[in-house]
């Protein structure tokens, strides 16, 4: 068995992929020819990826696409989208362009509040609890004046600060509750400092409270933490046009494709099996655009299925309706993310996806995503209430088939062709490409 390793992070790159050659890898050259085959020729590019994360052995590459056409608020962009799967973009694509031929995407931004929260212990008496919060709330926004100075600069900083009993659902449990304006950054770092700021300042003038017992002044701090749940930090994106306009089929009306798209919309708001694969369809716009422009994908997932889930039940994102005639499709989503600081300067791609996108400001940005989201969801329905959802697909993991099979350029170019006449399958790729090469 192999033995565990101390001060693996101190070895050199190549000393930490011979050590996991020998000792996971069976020496295997062709895996350690990989791992180096993906470092970057430049030295100063490699550098910074290395120094992104600890351990870094190698770069992990995913396809950036664009998805051009998208009409927002009267502009024009071209998105930039970072994503493995291999009919996202071509969806997002379509979409678009159906979109700018009938007024294209409304986005607003309907409020940008983030939120942290210190998390502590008190046992004893809430209303003196309640006096020295209302003592110490001036300190603790003092205490972090060198925190907050350049952001108050940009017109952001600590919108309010509040003392939360949460005593009724775990024993002497309470909280600061934060709400922050970090203006065009994530503001992970900054509301995470402020906040172990006020947990120092909240402990310190607890041990001295005079009105506080020598058990009152044992206050605890449990942790200081931003949360990724940001139910104030919302975005709209909608799509609206007559009913008689949606249809681009002759075998189907407006009215038709109308019902059967609004129903598959009632499906996912009431049925958590459906919405949370609706939803993932959604997330395959939003997701692709947060990780090209450098955003925490992990924190937009998992505030979004949160907030997904708000009223109890997890449910459908996106929303639609007629009325007098007009088809209107839209999307509330809660997106905190960021257009300076963190990788947005550092990444040199992720610079670029941001001068694709004109540079935007973090409210320009929350609205593209949920347009991204937006239109993903509607390919993705429109496939799955019309041809189904398979054709196009199969269509675009042809080349991933090909692929796989080692198939020449000449042999890929003949199986598109043949392909764009009869049904896409694994089976049926393999099997006419057996049969072109014998
Ligand atoms: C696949 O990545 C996404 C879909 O499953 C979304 C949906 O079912 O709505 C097609």
């Amino acid at each position: 068995m192999t033995k565990p390793i101390n001060g693996f992070s101190k070895l050199s790159k190549s000393e930490k992929i011979d050590w996991l050659a020998e000792n996971y890898l069976k020496n295997n050259e062709n895996a350690v020819s990989i791992l180096k085959q993906y470092w970057n020729e430049d030295d100063k590019l490699q550098k910074l990826h290395d120094e992104f994360i600890e351990n870094t052995v190698s770069n992990f590459y995913l396809p950036l696409g664009l998805a051009p056409n998208f009409l927002i608020n009267g502009k024009y962009y071209v998105i930039p989208m970072a994503i493995e799967e291999s009919s996202v973009v071509a969806a997002a694509s379509k979409a678009a362009k159906f979109w700018s031929e009938r007024g294209g995407f409304k986005a607003s931004v309907i409020n940008q509040k983030k939120i942290g929260q210190v998390h502590f212990l008190f046992s004893g008496d809430f209303s003196k609890l309640q006096r020295l919060f209302k003592i110490i709330e001036p300190k603790l926004r003092e205490a972090v004046k060198p925190i907050t100075r350049n952001m108050e600069k940009r017109g952001g900083g600590i919108l309010s600060i509040d003392l939360i009993n949460k005593t009724q659902d775990l024993e002497n449990y309470y909280q600061l509750f934060a709400k922050f304006d970090t203006r065009d950054s994530m503001g992970a770092n900054f509301i995470n400092s402020c906040l172990e700021k006020f947990a120092e300042v909240l402990q310190e003038e607890a041990s001295k409270f005079e009105e506080f017992s020598a058990k009152e002044k044992e206050l605890q701090i449990i942790m200081s933490i931003l949360s990724n749940y940001v139910p104030e930090c919302i975005v709209r994106a909608e799509v609206s046009c007559p009913v008689a306009e949606l249809s681009e089929d002759k075998n189907m009306t407006g009215e038709q494709f109308t019902e059967k798209f609004i129903q598959a919309v009632r499906i996912a708001e009431i049925e958590p099996y459906r919405a949370v694969t609706h939803n993932k369809g959604a997330m395959n716009g939003i997701d692709a655009v947060v990780l090209a422009t450098g955003n925490d994908f992990r924190a937009v997932e998992a505030g979004i299925h949160a907030y997904a889930s708000r009223n109890g039940s997890y449910s459908s994102l996106t929303h639609a309706s007629v009325e007098d005639g007009i088809f209107k499709f839209w999307m509330e989503i809660p997106l905190a993310l960021g257009t300076v600081g963190g990788l947005t300067s550092l990444h040199p791609l992720v610079k670029l996806a941001l001068d694709i996108l004109q540079k935007p400001s973090a409210s320009e940005l929350m609205e593209i995503t949920a347009v991204a989201g937006l239109a993903q969801n509607f390919a993705a329905l429109r496939s799955l209430t019309t041809t189904g959802i398979q054709q196009g697909h199969m269509k675009m993991h042809l080349m991933n088939i090909l692929n796989q099979h080692k198939a020449s350029e000449i042999e890929k170019k003949e199986m598109v062709e043949y392909f764009t006449h009869h049904t896409i399958t694994h089976s049926s790729v393999i099997e006419q490409l057996e049969k072109m090469r014998s």
